[in-house]
């Protein structure tokens, strides 16, 4: 993510690729989502050091019997605060419902993928706003989202953090199948390459469509996408529901910032693509063609380490905090099934 060789990317092209710069002109192609400003002062508490979770309303009627632990863990330790985003919350609580009751969520360009660790069940699966700020606070990536998202460009000189309009994306939850995911890597409007997307893993059902997968991909392209995404080198996701049937998951500039998978940024540039390659399509052959997972380094995280140790002792409650509501909303959802029951 840090190494930056390509001098073609700019700041426009960072913008095209934001969840909001193209999600109302793909919508009937891609999963239901919603688009939340994010307030400044939760952008703040995003960036603050340390993790300590606003109460939410069910949370707080669970910890209320507790009160004379809680009052050891806040002595003389203002920044323990929690923070309250009561407004925030609700909009949140919303667009879940709306959304029908578990999320997948990510600001302008980045999901906190690196912070999945962190989560119960290891998944980005969200049902409210604490879950949701706990990844989130959790991740690099987010923070880069929110630091320097024009790391990469020529001319991010005269752009920084500041002029981004910052927006937490909520995503309806979709179960994907890791081996239907695919990215596709379009220069001046053609397609020079496509990847299996996640490389970490050998997949053997990708040997029976490898043959068609590029064809199916070069008509959904030039069906719904070619001439009208804005750019002209640019990266998209995809996910293949069926034969012909594919659901669009998200854009990306055309260069370093995005991950080049199974190619090389330096080969996608110089490729020429006359329609009959036959390697445009690359997926792990064989077990033995397995990459080492580059999220490796996220899952001993020193986070865990601070819990272990002790030197952060307000993550292990929060982490705990996030459970126990997570608990609840479990259990009220089975004592409503077991009133229908009755
Ligand atoms: N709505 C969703 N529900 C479940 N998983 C999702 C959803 N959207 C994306 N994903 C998974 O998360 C991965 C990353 O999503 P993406 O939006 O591309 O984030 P990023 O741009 O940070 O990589 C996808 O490849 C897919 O596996
Ligand atoms: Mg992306």
């Amino acid at each position: 993510m840090d190494t930056c060789l390509g001098p073609e990317l700019n700041v426009s092209d960072v913008f095209s690729c934001s969840f909001s710069s193209w999600y109302s002109s793909f919508e009937n192609l891609t999963i239901s989502s919603k688009v939340l400003v994010l307030p400044p002062e939760v952008k703040s508490y995003l960036l603050a050091d340390g993790i300590v979770l606003p109460e939410e309303d069910n949370y707080r009627s669970t910890a209320d019997t507790s009160e004379d632990e809680e009052d050891d863990w806040d002595d003389g330790n203002q920044e323990s605060q929690p923070p309250k985003f009561v407004e925030f919350e609700a909009t949140v609580k919303q667009a879940i419902e709306a959304l029908g009751g578990s999320v997948f969520p990510k600001l302008n360009w980045s999901a906190p993928r690196d912070a999945s660790w962190i989560a119960f069940g290891n998944t980005l699966k969200c049902e409210g706003l604490n879950e949701i700020l706990l990844l989130l606070k959790s991740s690099d990536f987010i923070t880069h989202d929110l630091t320097r998202p024009f790391d990469c460009c020529h001319d991010s000189g005269t752009h920084s953090s500041d002029s981004v309009q910052y927006e937490l994306v909520l995503r309806e939850w979709c179960s994907l199948a890791q081996s239907m995911e695919f990215r596709v890597f379009v220069k001046q409007g053609v397609i020079v390459g496509i990847s299996q997307r996640d490389f970490t893993n050998y997949f053997p059902e990708l040997k029976n469509i490898a043959a068609r997968l590029p064809r199916e991909i070069q008509r959904f392209h030039s069906r719904h996408i070619a001439g009208k995404f804005t750019l002209q080198n640019y990266v998209f996701d995809v996910y293949r529901r069926a034969t012909n049937n594919y659901l669009l998951i998200d854009f990306n500039p055309f260069g370093e910032v995005c991950d080049s998978l199974l190619f090389s940024w330096e080969e996608l540039r110089t490729r020429q693509v006359d329609g009959t390659q036959e390697d445009i399509f690359r997926y792990v052959m064989q077990q033995e063609g397995v990459k080492p997972n580059p999220y490796g380094q996220y899952r001993v995280p020193t986070d865990v380490i601070d819990i272990a140790t002790g030197s952060d002792p307000q993550k292990l409650v929060d982490f705990l905090k996030v459970e126990a509501e997570r608990q609840a909303r479990e259990d009220s959802t089975k004592d409503d099934t077991d009133d229908v029951e009755r």
